[in-house]
């Protein structure tokens, strides 16, 4: 008799303790749902995502959003120009002027922690790595290219790849040549292409020549002295660099003419038009040609820029909190989503490029996305000049001037010592 009470004691004890799990469990989820039921109002978010694949990939992000903050009204603040071009201006504007947006686009490395790392104007963002628990799966590397001293400072939301030339499948094999990897061999294809009136090598605007530039300095002088330019163990007037402006102003004579007025998207298009047979672009041009029905592999190809085999050069888009942000709560939601693996994922495949966390879903990346997450881990990885990982916005300024007259005046010398002058002044 004695014994049965006790059991039934156990069995009582046990039961209610099984309840309060399922109860404070029951609690618990209660409070996070009511956490993201109770945000409301608005949420400005701005970028210069307006061109095919980077719109859609963050038209991805915003649905979900949608769905898990139903009350908030998400502005999607974007102001068009590739790399940012005209809505930098604008976003120093309004963060000098008291009108921030609640969180802003911003490349990782020089371009966040020189420009927005110094001043007071942004919120470190450590507390959210650590309620989300994302120390496991940021690597090292990642977090100290958002970071100042201790503090983070963006959530990051991928990882592009700029040295990638792009190519139109049917025109390479309607006109027998190969796809060129070296600058000996994309002269002879870009020869061939010329000779049949195709446009060897579509570029655009001023900021995708410094593209092009960027990928020809690797390709010419290799990922060491690369480095070694941006921390000034290398000079911007030694040979090498001359040989890599030479090389540029070679390409140069392969390109469209209308260049100057044309936006990178619209350069890309020539490539799938057929009216060009390649373009040296970052894999936004990925998510660009899937946004027109395309499919690596099918319509169009890619390989490493000439030169370049082995090496990824990289940059990553980021999000901020700006310290005034009007609102916080639901900013905190929006860089909460960009952090996430449910939002990488559903950005990445689409946008064309690749996570930064290292537990994505590989399964959902197309064959190119597959083969740049290969690269990213085995390749020596190199930061992009054009976009902000590898020199602050003011040198990158100075360099976008020296190719500017480069174009016109074709100067080696010259480029070469005003590159210099600028590393001097920035370093
Ligand atoms: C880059 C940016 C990419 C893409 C591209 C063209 O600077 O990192 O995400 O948007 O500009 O706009």
């Amino acid at each position: 008799m004695k014994k049965t009470l006790i059991l039934l004691i156990i069995t009582i004890f046990t039961v209610s303790l099984l309840f309060m799990g399922v109860g404070c469990k029951a609690a618990e989820e209660e409070v996070a749902a009511e956490e993201e039921v109770a945000l409301s109002g608005e949420v400005e978010v701005f970028s210069w995502w307006t061109a095919g694949g980077e719109a859609e990939g963050l038209q991805a992000m915003i649905d979900i959003f949608n769905e898990k903050y139903p009350d908030v009204e998400f502005i999607n603040a974007t102001v068009a120009g590739g790399a940012g071009t005209e809505a930098k201006p604008v976003l120093i504007a309004r963060m000098t002027g008291g009108d921030p947006p609640d969180s802003f686009q911003v490349h990782a490395g020089h371009e966040l922690i020189d420009t927005w790392g110094v001043g007071d104007y942004l919120e470190p963002v450590n507390f959210i790595f650590e309620e989300e628990g994302w120390y496991d799966f940021y690597p090292e590397d990642m977090i100290s290219i958002l970071s100042s001293g201790d503090d983070i400072l963006s959530v990051p939301v991928n990882i592009h790849r700029s040295n990638v030339l792009w190519y139109n499948k049917a025109v390479f094999e309607e006109n027998g040549i190969e796809v060129p990897t070296t600058f000996d061999e994309f002269f002879a294809a870009a020869n061939v292409l010329e000779a049949a009136g195709i446009t060897p090598l579509a570029m655009g605007e001023a900021w995708t020549a410094t593209h092009l530039f960027e990928n020809v300095l690797l390709g010419v002088v290799g990922s060491d002295d690369y480095v070694g330019l941006m921390d000034g163990s290398v000079r911007w007037d030694s040979d090498g660099v001359k040989e890599a402006i030479q090389t540029f102003i070679d390409i140069l004579d392969y390109v469209n003419t209308d260049n100057s007025a044309l936006t990178w998207d619209a350069a890309a298009q020539y490539v799938i038009d057929g009216t060009a047979a390649m373009t040296i672009m970052g894999d936004w041009a990925e998510g660009y040609f899937k946004s027109k029905g395309l499919t690596p592999d099918v319509e169009f190809g890619y390989v490493p820029s000439p030169g370049t085999s082995g090496i990824f050069m990289a940059l990553s888009d980021t999000f901020c909190l700006p310290k005034d942000a009007p609102n916080r709560d639901a900013a905190i939601a929006w860089l909460k989503l960009c952090g996430s693996i449910e939002g990488q994922d559903a950005f990445n495949p689409v946008k064309g490029s690749i996570p930064p966390r290292t537990d994505a879903d590989v399964s959902l990346y197309d064959v190119y996305l597959k083969s740049a997450i290969d690269d990213f881990g085995s390749n020596v990885i190199t930061p992009s000049i054009q976009h902000g990982a590898a020199v602050s916005e003011t040198w990158l300024a100075a360099i976008g001037d020296v190719i500017t007259l480069l174009l016109a005046d074709k100067d080696v010398d010259a480029a070469a010592a005003a590159f210099q002058t600028a590393a001097d002044e920035n370093l």
